[in-house]
């Protein structure tokens, strides 16, 4: 059975396909500096390497010890907001550490490289859905270090040989089981709506209401990470270079999100809606008709009640993340 070596595997959208990898059989071992990530959140059945991606002989450890045939590179920082006041960091954990890592697999003789982009690589598109014709134009630091990286992989692939894979998720939410979202700071809506329904929060900010939207609030492409783990492990087969949009291909606004989430949690979830944040795209929604058809991938939680029932059922099991 194929090796897989998972960086940010310790992260949210990182454990679950740790999981669903084991649970097919797959080797698996985590890299993951635990800076975002968690202890808790790596599958006991996967080796665990704790290191920077900043640091070479330590990558070159991990890759000469547990010898992958593929890797799975989650690992990276995510925070729009915060890639506007911080760029460097952005640029270098998530361009010049991707390179260090690269340069290890290369060197390792790994031969697949499946990399978890983003919708923030297209910026505000001038047409939904989103399709991989799309123009990529990123409006931020996190958005361009992504297409960045894209980039250093397509020539990887020429020049290197490796096969990568490139899948840009639209808004990962949900649980598996074992496994949820805990996010040091957590800027995420539905995790966010869900801390007020556990009374953890007194309410939960709306952020714009005047958007040229049905109901004036940002609309966004819910997508669960139990569909996304089956788009990597997929991706694994690949025989020649891709890439691919993730998403459901329906839209869900913010108040529809926070109305859902009364209904599931029967609980109140005061709102109080604040000034548009910064960069927010009024409408993001994917077109993933390439994914279905080249990688056979089927998602099977289309509705976002479902996917916020799991979420929920993890935030009740789970009150303080992995701390508790
Ligand atoms: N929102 C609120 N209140 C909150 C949190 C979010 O109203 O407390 C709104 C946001 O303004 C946005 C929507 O809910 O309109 C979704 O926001 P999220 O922060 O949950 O997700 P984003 O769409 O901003 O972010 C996602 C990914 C990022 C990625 C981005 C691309 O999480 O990694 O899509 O636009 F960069």
């Amino acid at each position: 059975m194929m090796k897989v070596l998972v960086t940010g595997g310790a992260g949210y959208i990182g454990s679950v396909c740790v999981e669903q990898l084991l649970e097919r059989g797959y080797e698996v071992a985590v890299f993951d500096n635990l800076s975002e990530g968690h202890k808790k959140a790596v599958d006991p059945r996967a080796r665990f390497f704790q290191g920077n991606l900043g640091d070479r002989t330590v990558i070159r450890h991990a890759m000469g010890e547990f010898r992958p045939d593929a890797v799975m590179h989650f690992a990276a920082n995510a925070l729009v907001g915060e890639s506007m006041q911080n760029p460097s960091k952005y640029f270098r954990n998530n361009v010049a550490n991707g390179v260090n890592l690269l340069d290890m697999a290369v060197e390792a003789g790994a031969k697949k490289f499946v990399f978890s982009s983003t919708c923030a690589t297209f910026g505000t598109p001038d047409r939904v859905p989103i399709d991989e014709t799309v123009p990529q134009i990123p409006v931020n630091p996190y958005g361009e270090s992504k297409l960045m990286f894209e980039k250093v992989l397509r020539w990887y692939g020429e020049i290197h040989g490796v096969i990568p894979v490139i899948l840009r998720y639209f808004n990962a939410a949900g649980a598996s089981g074992r496994f949820g979202e805990d996010h040091r700071i957590e800027t995420h809506l539905i995790p966010n709506v869900l801390k007020v329904a556990l009374g953890q929060k007194e309410h939960v900010e709306i952020f714009g209401d005047d958007y040229p939207t049905p109901d004036g609030t940002c609309i966004r492409d819910y997508i669960h990470i139990l569909d996304l783990a089956q788009a990597h492990i997929l991706a694994l087969d690949a025989k020649a270079p891709a890439h691919y949009n993730l998403g459901t291909g329906g839209g869900t606004s913010v108040k529809e999100i926070i109305e859902t989430c009364r209904a599931i949690t029967g609980k109140d979830i005061p709102a109080v809606v604040r000034p548009r944040r910064p960069g927010d795209p009024p409408r993001l929604i994917a077109a993933s008709d390439k994914a279905r058809s080249e990688l056979g991938w089927q998602p099977r939680f289309q509705d976002p009640r479902t996917i916020i029932e799991s979420a929920w059922a993890w935030h009740v099991a789970h009150p303080n993340g992995y701390a508790g």
